[in-house]
């Protein structure tokens, strides 16, 4: 029992080594660089990580070829060097002995770049699928710094100021100008009122009658 169980574990280790090895047709070489990302905070690669990577890719695959059920183990990883760098395939959950067109790998990888960079907290730079271009998702926006704004409420204040400002004294220009208006008008109806009280003399006057006047003593 045991002996098959260990004869059936290296048949199939035999077999992940026979599909993946370094430029295997249908693989893809990824390099780490954690150091230069990280700096002081770098983690160390280990296995587990490498879990997360195979499990990471796991899911890249079945959020691209979503009918099939991608496993852990349908990741297989060879060529592993401590600078870190590795190959990767993928087998076919349906058949583990057929690896997954490089095609299919590559929009897999392209589809769930942001995902797979943010699992290791690296960068296209820092996390390289060497073969394949680098995300075309859209970039995720930078985040505001606070300088700009401090520099904003410094700007918007300054603005609502002046606005103020210019408002009040806008407004206290049109309220003198329409006192004056005002007053103008007052004095103007003065010059009504007396002009009224004024006797007018021109109906009086006729000049037919004058005329005659002079006629006759002509
Ligand atoms: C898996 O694929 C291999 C190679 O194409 C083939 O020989 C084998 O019969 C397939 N196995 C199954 C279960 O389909």
């Amino acid at each position: 029992m045991w002996e098959k169980i260990l004869v059936l574990v290296w048949v199939s280790s035999a077999l992940a080594e026979q599909l993946c090895q370094p430029d295997a047709v249908e693989g893809y070489r990824v390099r780490l660089s954690i150091k230069r990302a990280l700096g002081l905070q770098a983690y160390a690669w280990n296995d587990d990580e490498m879990f997360l990577f195979r499990a990471t890719l796991a899911f890249a695959m079945r959020n691209h070829l979503s009918d099939q059920d991608f496993q852990v183990s349908n990741i297989i990883v060879c060529d592993e060097t401590p600078r870190v760098t590795f190959w990767f395939v993928v087998t076919s959950p349906l058949n583990a002995s057929v690896l997954v067109d490089k095609a299919d790998v590559e929009q897999a990888v392209r589809k769930s770049r942001h995902r797979i960079n943010s699992a290791f907290l690296l960068s296209d730079q820092t996390l390289e699928f060497m073969g394949i271009e680098p995300t075309l998702a859209v970039p995720v926006e930078p985040e505001i710094p606070p300088w700009l704004i401090a520099f904003g409420v410094v700007t918007g204040t300054v603005c609502t100021g002046l606005i103020l400002v210019m408002v009040s004294a806008l407004i206290q220009n049109t309220c003198k100008t329409k006192k004056k208006f005002d007053e103008d008008e007052e004095q103007n109806d003065d010059v009504w009122k007396t002009a009224e009280s004024i006797p007018t003399y021109d109906g009086v006057y006729n000049m037919s009658f004058s005329d005659e006047e002079r006629f006759t003593q002509m």
